[in-house]
């Protein structure tokens, strides 16, 4: 079925035309770059054509930002927070909107497209009452009638660049706070959804055009030379980078050599371990929702289950038979549970993941094959898998919807290949045991950035901080003190007596 139909209406709803628009400062500038279509993996359709930026729009915004960096820096926080505050009320009034386009776009289903703005609400909430808190430290001065103390500052304009399997909220997670951070910021989503940024910039620009904040959310649509660009470039401070490790690695480097900061959010190769004392109920479930909800296609989507032997044949049986009822269609039919990849560069993937899995000793349980239907269908595929040493498929991460099962002794042998893959993002135990429970949290636990106690690997609230370490980036977005990332620390010492003493009892005596 077409989705055409959807598409028109929604775009007038939303005040958006997306021809030959792909760059904004608040105001959109015509762009110079090539077409860049909004495909829709469901279809195949093209929903819309939005144009890249080229070299002269994007230096264009980011002296927008430059300039409006100027002005916000010194606005107060909590005024900042209030423009952030009045953005999370349109996203709420246009929810159902904005979830519809990433069900159109990325082809999630209807509760996770809504789920994914639901995200961006949670965030500017949790950022208004950031934009009270940016708290620093006093410090006791070993000098008499000296205090000191260390304070955060903006850092200036934030480069941003964002995937395709969030194209809202990951913007969301760091534009709002580094906006109450008093930082304007420059985007640059994925050009596989193009419509997706263009609704969020349009809804961006209605609140800085009544809050004289134009400049302080911009976008820049286009492909990994605009990334390139945004690396090298030392008007951005601060690159937060979402996305391949291959990729990722890049960006790193390019930004460190002109020593300006880089947060990375990159692969994710997540796994969940059942002890025989887990409740299997709850494993089943969380296991099934991280593996094939998004179409398998989030960072943080579970891939590998260590399953100690005594319920190992149970765990497999029940996971294949919840899979069965998993129905596979379009994301935005009802009852649907998971919907199409991104496109057939990722169907590619899982046809070569699936041969490899099989030529290294691996047993398709279900699924396996792509569907022979228009759009990018695969089926959620379970393989047993064989030892994890000796299965090098599993060590990669594959966005797809395929979980490798792999049978342990106990806890120990399922910790030893746990953290034996290169990347370190999400992970989960199910188990009964305190003692097991803690033991996986612990510091000889997993070594990833989230470790969770029975729930699942995916779908992390906003209020921690997201990222993971090793090949995962190590960097910190959202929640908790991520806000640090996107600031400067200044230490002050005050001397408000009339002497000069200086610090370690150095004399250096002047008449
Ligand atoms: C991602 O896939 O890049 O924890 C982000 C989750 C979501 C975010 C995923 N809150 O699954």
């Amino acid at each position: 079925m077409s989705h055409l139909t959807i598409v028109r209406p929604l775009l007038e709803r939303l005040d958006l035309a997306p021809a030959g628009r792909g760059a904004s400062t608040g105001e959109w500038l015509p762009c110079s770059g090539a077409d860049v279509p909004s495909v829709d993996p469901t279809t195949e359709e093209v929903l819309a054509v939005a144009r890249a930026a080229g070299r002269v729009e994007y230096d264009a915004v980011v002296r927008a930002a430059e300039e409006r960096f100027l002005e916000w820096r010194a606005r107060p926080a909590p005024a900042r927070g209030e423009v952030v505050r009045k953005l999370g009320e349109r996203l709420r009034r246009h929810k159902d909107d904005l979830g519809t386009i990433i069900s159109l776009e990325v082809g999630k289903i209807r509760s996770e497209g809504l789920g994914e703005v639901q995200e961006m609400i949670d965030v500017c909430d949790f950022a208004v009452g950031l934009s009270r808190q940016l708290h620093g430290l006093t410090i006791a001065s070993e000098r008499p009638k000296h205090r000191m103390i260390e304070q955060w500052h903006p850092m200036g304009p934030v480069g941003i660049v964002t995937a395709f399997n969030f194209p809202m909220a990951v913007w969301a997670w760091n534009a709002t706070i580094a906006a109450v951070c008093g930082d304007t910021s420059v985007w640059k989503p994925s050009p596989r959804t193009p419509l997706a940024s263009l609704a969020v910039q349009t809804l961006a620009n209605r609140i800085m055009a009544e809050h004289d904040a134009l400049g302080l959310w911009n976008l820049t649509l286009g492909g990994a030379e605009i990334g390139a660009w945004m690396a090298a470039d030392r008007r951005l401070p601060v690159v937060s980078f979402t996305g391949s490790t291959a990729v990722g690695r890049g960006v790193a480097a390019q930004v460190a050599s002109r020593l300006g900061r880089s947060i990375l959010e990159l692969g994710g190769n997540n796994a969940v371990v059942v002890l025989d004392d887990a409740d299997l109920d709850l494993a089943v479930r969380a296991i099934t929702f991280g593996a094939v909800g998004t179409a398998g296609q989030r960072c943080t989507s579970t891939r590998r289950v260590f399953v100690q032997r005594g319920v190992a044949a149970r765990l497999s049986d029940r996971l294949v038979k919840a899979y069965r009822t998993v129905r596979v269609g379009d994301p935005l039919a009802e009852g649907t549970l998971m919907g199409p990849l991104a496109g057939a560069a990722s169907v590619k993937a899982y046809d070569a993941a699936i041969a490899a899995a099989c030529q290294q000793g691996g047993k398709v349980l279900t699924g396996g094959a792509a569907l022979d239907r228009a759009g990018f269908f695969v089926e959620p595929a379970i393989i047993a898998a064989a030892p994890h040493a000796r299965f090098p498929i599993a060590w990669e991460e594959t966005f797809a919807p395929i979980l490798y099962l792999f049978e342990v002794a106990d806890l120990d042998e399922a910790m030893a290949a746990h953290n034996t893959v290169s990347q370190g993002l999400s992970s989960a135990i199910f188990t009964e045991s305190l003692r097991s429970a803690e033991r996986f949290i612990s510091a000889v636990g997993s070594d990833c950035g989230i470790a969770n106690v029975n729930l699942g690997t995916s779908g992390a609230e906003i209020g921690g901080a997201f990222g993971g370490e090793k090949d995962t980036g190590g960097g910190r977005e959202s929640g908790s003190d991520a806000w640090k990332g996107y600031m400067r620390r200044q230490t002050s010492t005050i001397n408000w007596g009339g002497e000069l003493p200086l610090a370690q009892g150095v004399q250096f005596p002047i008449d």
